[in-house]
């Protein structure tokens, strides 16, 4: 990076805040160590205006900008690419809550609080910030924006997108955006900040958001099931569904191969069943009722689900701690794959209905064209959502399994999702991994509207480009 540069990026952050060489490493690969690239420099300010004065002088002087949370997205969208001419934006310092309103039941933070932080904050005020993700404790409110996260709390309360009514953005040009409104009914015109909401930081950069607050259930009661069948499991869903209505807080699925070796990797015997099952349920029903009667309906729902054959198995957590416990396991999958190395991650949905169907055809065709994989299959099936992530066999190296199995892998999965009318990305976004496959999934007019607001906002494509949009070749 040119001195120039350099010392005017200073003039605005300070020297401690512009990081060059060896200390851009961090910022320049991502949480798993899959996507690598190379930045000018690191710049992390310490305000909105810090942000908008960093924007402008980029924009000035065509420098391309990667806008950076937690750095925990799965698909590349947040490390630049291998050019080493972009600016990583690290959005880190922009970290406090400006305002909590009770009765409204908002609150006011800026994007780079972790999302730990949020909810530790909304606990505090004696009330709930929902969203809940396995990387809680790394990631940003701005990061969880910008991709729309998901995670485990969604079949209750939405998706990010659900639980923000503002937003704060400065524009690739500097511009500020004060969107910063905390109403529950606004028309008047366009409703701007979903254009922000899950666009992966290449519209503008988020700086604040107004989050949306929630009662803290009374109770809590989480239960581990043993079940033989995915059919089973949707029936149990659609049971629970029936019987406590949207009590039902989470419903996870773990099949035999993502328990073995999640508990592998917690260097566990076994789970609280004692005994594996072809597939598991982690399920939460959370409730304004007492402990005492959350529990009671509970238990006689499941009693019902074991009745009529669906549930073969319950451990049902007795304290707190255990349902820590219990969830402890769940989260830790994603981890436990990192690790193990060698897995191909497929993030689909498709409609509830199909979902038995989804796993037993596509877990067949996997088998035919990569024998002995490991099925490790879980996620929020609840929401519909899959994390289908098939998982070399013990003698594979991870790079000989990848290499040979996982392009074609990738095709089965997300071909076998789009023919059940899925989707390709439900909650991990595209990055650049899934960028050109939307080529495949995307009607051109689809395609065509995407470039069109991408200009409007971004005419120089500074804004982490290569992301989320693929290149069309109708797009001057
Ligand atoms: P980053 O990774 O830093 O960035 C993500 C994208 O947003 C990038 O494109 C970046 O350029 C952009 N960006 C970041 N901050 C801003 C900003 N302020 N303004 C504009 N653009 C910005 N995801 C789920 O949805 N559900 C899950 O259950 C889930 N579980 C996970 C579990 C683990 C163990 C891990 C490692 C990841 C998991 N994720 C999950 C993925 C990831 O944590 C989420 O996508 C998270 O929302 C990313 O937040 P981040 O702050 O790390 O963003
Ligand atoms: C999870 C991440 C991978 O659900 O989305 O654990
Ligand atoms: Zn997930």
């Amino acid at each position: 990076m040119s001195d120039q540069h350099v010392s005017h990026l200073v003039a605005i952050v300070g020297a401690a805040n512009v990081l060059l060489g060896d200390d851009t490493l961090a910022y320049v690969t991502d949480y798993r160590g899959v996507f690598r690239g190379q930045a000018l420099a690191v710049v992390r300010p310490g305000c909105t205006e810090e942000v908008s004065a960093v924007m402008t002088y980029c924009y000035e002087n065509g420098i391309p900008v990667v806008p950076q949370g937690g750095n925990t997205s799965l698909l590349g969208g947040s490390v630049p690419d291998t050019s080493g001419k972009a600016v990583v934006l690290a959005l880190t310092r922009l970290n406090h809550i400006r305002h909590i309103d009770e009765l409204n039941a908002t609150m006011v933070v800026e994007a780079g609080v972790t999302l730990i932080a949020a909810r530790t904050t909304a606990e505090e005020a004696g009330t709930l910030f929902p969203l809940r993700i396995g990387s809680e404790g790394s990631c940003q409110i701005g990061g969880n924006l910008s991709t729309n996260a998901g995670g485990t709390a969604v079949l209750r309360y939405g998706n990010m997108r659900d639980l923000v009514l503002g937003l704060e953005v400065v524009l690739p040009n500097g511009k500020v955006w004060n969107g910063l409104r905390a109403l529950r009914k606004d028309n008047a015109g366009y409703d701007l900040k979903h254009l922000f909401i899950g666009s992966e930081g290449t519209l503008g950069i988020i700086t604040a958001a107004v989050l949306k607050l929630f009662p803290r259930p009374r109770a809590v009661c989480v239960a581990l099931l043993g079940v033989e069948t995915a059919d089973a499991a949707l029936q149990t869903f659609g049971l629970l569904r029936q019987r406590l209505g949207t009590d039902v807080t989470a419903f996870e699925l773990i099949s035999e191969d993502a328990m073995t070796l999640v508990l592998s990797h917690l260097g566990r015997q076994h789970s609280p069943l004692m005994t594996l099952h072809p597939w598991h349920v982690l399920v939460e029903m959370s409730s304004t009722a007492t402990q005492e009667d959350a529990d009671a309906i509970f238990v006689t729902t499941l009693s019902e689900a074991a009745e009529r054959g669906l549930i073969s198995d319950a451990a049902i957590a007795a304290n707190e701690k255990q349902v820590a416990d219990f969830w402890l396991i769940r989260e830790e999958i994603s981890d436990a794959q990192t690790r193990t190395r060698g897995s191909v991650r497929c993030d689909v949905s498709v409609p509830l209905s199909s979902i038995p169907a989804f796993i037993r055809e596509t877990s067949a065709k996997v088998l035919a064209a990569a024998p002995e994989t490991r099925m490790v299959v879980y996620g929020h099936v609840g929401d519909g959502n899959v994390h289908f992530n098939p998982l070399r066999p013990g003698n594979m190296t991870p790079e000989s399994y990848l290499n040979r199995h996982g392009d074609s892998i990738t095709r089965i999965v997300d071909q076998a999702a789009m023919d059940l009318q899925g989707s390709i990305s439900a909650e991990h976004g595209v990055g650049t991994a899934k960028r050109d496959e939307l080529l495949n999934v995307r009607s051109q007019v689809e395609l065509e509207i995407g470039w069109r607001v991408k200009q409007a906002l971004d005419p120089l494509n500074l804004l982490n480009p290569g992301k989320v949009l693929p290149e069309l070749p109708s797009a001057a």
